[in-house]
This record gives structure tokens, C-alpha cells and sequence, in this order.
């Protein structure tokens, strides 16, 4: 799998994402590592992921071939029971949930450790605070080599920079193409040296990925519309995930490291979004 670079790590260049799969997460998650996979987006988050189960998919596997990323979710977004004591201070918490994580995983170190949302709509909050720097004790005892905030604003990433502490490596965010294909946070993060992971890259954009001029650029370039519209994610600069339960999809997906789209076809998806 290609790589890129983010704070000297090597990063694959797509990830699969294990959300929702439930009792099929093993094998998928095993089908997707076959397929060529090597970096894995789970959650400790019973509500929609089953880490544990990820963690079965890889147990004879080298660990250093992998790629693994989870995250630490606030209580508000778990159901079934928290990964860490419910009445523990955010920073406990964030120990506990990372403990059980590389449990789950059968590892020591996880490759990224990203806090799931912000707990406010429109800032980083002092619990966020907290959160984010029992994040970095994790990563300064090297149970994380990297950090990352999910579903975030350019405005919480405006708050985040405001306090000491490390800096993201990581935004992780839906990627709806109305809104430029967030435009505004994505520009934050080049500016600031983070990667951008892009999830619901076709789930959020089915209207728009209908369009003629997205079907014409498919047809034309011999490529299905999910294969153009992850290379297109690739060659501006984010990170797509694929959740696909279909090992051909899995494949399929895959191939869009195997070509590229000329500037005047990156300006069709580009496009998509209002001005
Ligand atoms: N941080 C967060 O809050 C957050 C939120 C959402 C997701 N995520 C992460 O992102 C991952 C991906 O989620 P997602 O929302 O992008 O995707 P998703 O909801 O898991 O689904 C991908 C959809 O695209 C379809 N698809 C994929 N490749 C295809 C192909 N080649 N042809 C036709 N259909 C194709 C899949 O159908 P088939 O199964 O039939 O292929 C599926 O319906 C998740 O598993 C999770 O790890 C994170």
C-alpha cells in the first residue's frame, strides 16, 4: 500500500473503516486485509464498532504491517456499556478506553489515536481540553504514535490550537461535496500540516455523484463512480475510507491508487459543490 508521510510516520493512503459490521466484522475485516488493506479504522465504541473483533482478525498477523487507528469517545456516544469508568475524570477515562483498546487489538501501541467528536458544537471545551492531553500522556508513553480529533469544525480547530499541547495529525470528517467537500476545514489542515481522512465520501454525496457529469467522467476514464470519486480524494489531499462490506467493492475501491484524473476531470467533482 502506498504511503504518505504525517509527523515522520508512514501512513497508508486509504483506509477500510469497521463501523456497523457487528458480527461480520472479523471476516470483513479479514476479507479487507486479503484485499490489500493494511490500515484499519476501529472505534471503542460498542455502539457502532466491535473492536474486539478486529482484534481477532489480526492476531497472527505482523503488527508492524499494520496500520491501526481507534478513538476514545466521550459517554454521551456510547450505549452499551463505557470502555472506562463513567464517574473517572476525563483523563481516566481517556487511560482507561486506550487500556482496553490495545486489549481489544492484542497490541502494545496503537497508530493513531483519535478523540471521536468534540463534546460542544462550536468550540473545544475544557473537558475537550482535558481529554487532549491525557491523549498526548498516552502518546508521550508511546501507546499512540499519532493523535487526531474526528467530526470537527475549523472553528473547534481554531479553540484546539488556542491551549499548549500537540497538534493534531489527524482530522477525520464526513466529507459532504455541498460543502466543497469541506472546503474550510480541509484548508485549515493544509495549512497547519495535517492529513485529512474523508468518511461517507459516497454515502453523504448520492445525489450529487448521480449528476451526468460525474457518470460522462466515469464512462470516459473506464472507472466506476466510487473509483473516481476516491482518487479524486486522494489527489487533493485527503485520506478516503472505504466502509465496503463486498470484497469485490473492497478491490474495486482499492484500484483507485492504480490511475489518475487530469485537472480538468479533478474540476468535475471539484464542481459538484455550489459555488
Ligand atoms: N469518526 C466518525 O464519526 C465516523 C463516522 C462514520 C464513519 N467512520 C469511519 O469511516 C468508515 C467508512 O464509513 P463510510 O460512511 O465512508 O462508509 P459506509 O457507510 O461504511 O459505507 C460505504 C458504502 O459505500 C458502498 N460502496 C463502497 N464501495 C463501493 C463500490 N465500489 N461500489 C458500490 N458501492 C460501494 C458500500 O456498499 P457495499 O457494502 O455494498 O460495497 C456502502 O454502502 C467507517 O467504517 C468508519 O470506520 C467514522
Amino acid at each position: 500500500m502506498r504511503t504518505i508521510t504525517v509527523q515522520g510516520v508512514p501512513v497508508p493512503a486509504f483506509f477500510y473503516g469497521t463501523a456497523w459490521k457487528e458480527e461480520r466484522t472479523e471476516d470483513l475485516t479479514r476479507a479487507a486485509l486479503e484485499a490489500g488493506f493494511t490500515a484499519i479504522d476501529t472505534a471503542n465504541q460498542r455502539r457502532h464498532y466491535v473492536e474486539a473483533a478486529v482484534g481477532e482478525a489480526i492476531r497472527s498477523l505482523d503488527r508492524s504491517k499494520l496500520f491501526l487507528q481507534t478513538k476514545f469517545t466521550h459517554l454521551d456516544g456510547q450505549d452499551h456499556p463505557a470502555p472506562y469508568d463513567p464517574g473517572a475524570s476525563p483523563a481516566l477515562q481517556v487511560a482507561q478506553s486506550l487500556a482496553s483498546s490495545l486489549e481489544h487489538l492484542r497490541t502494545d501501541y496503537v497508530d493513531s489515536f483519535v478523540l471521536h467528536g468534540p463534546s460542544l458544537l462550536d468550540r473545544f471545551s475544557s473537558v475537550d481540553r482535558q481529554v487532549w492531553r491525557a491523549m498526548a500522556e498516552e502518546q508521550s508513553a508511546g501507546r499512540a504514535r499519532l493523535l487526531g480529533v474526528a467530526n470537527v469544525s475549523r472553528a473547534h480547530l481554531e479553540t484546539l490550537f488556542e491551549a499548549d499541547g500537540p497538534r493534531p495529525a489527524f482530522v477525520q470528517n464526513r466529507c459532504w461535496a455541498s460543502t466543497g467537500w469541506d472546503r474550510e476545514v480541509r484548508a485549515f489542515c493544509r495549512a497547519h500540516g495535517i492529513a485529512y481522512q474523508a468518511f461517507s465520501l459516497l454515502t453523504a454525496n448520492r445525489r450529487e455523484l448521480a449528476a451526468p457529469a460525474v457518470r460522462d467522467l466515469a464512462r470516459r476514464t473506464g472507472r466506476t463512480v466510487p473509483q473516481v470519486v476516491f482518487r479524486f480524494a486522494l489527489q487533493v489531499g485527503m485520506i478516503p475510507l472505504t466502509g465496503t462490506s463486498d470484497p469485490a467493492h473492497m478491490r474495486e475501491d482499492l484500484a483507485c491508487l492504480d490511475f489518475a484524473l487530469s485537472d480538468d476531470d479533478l474540476a468535475v467533482v471539484e464542481r459538484l459543490a455550489p459555488p
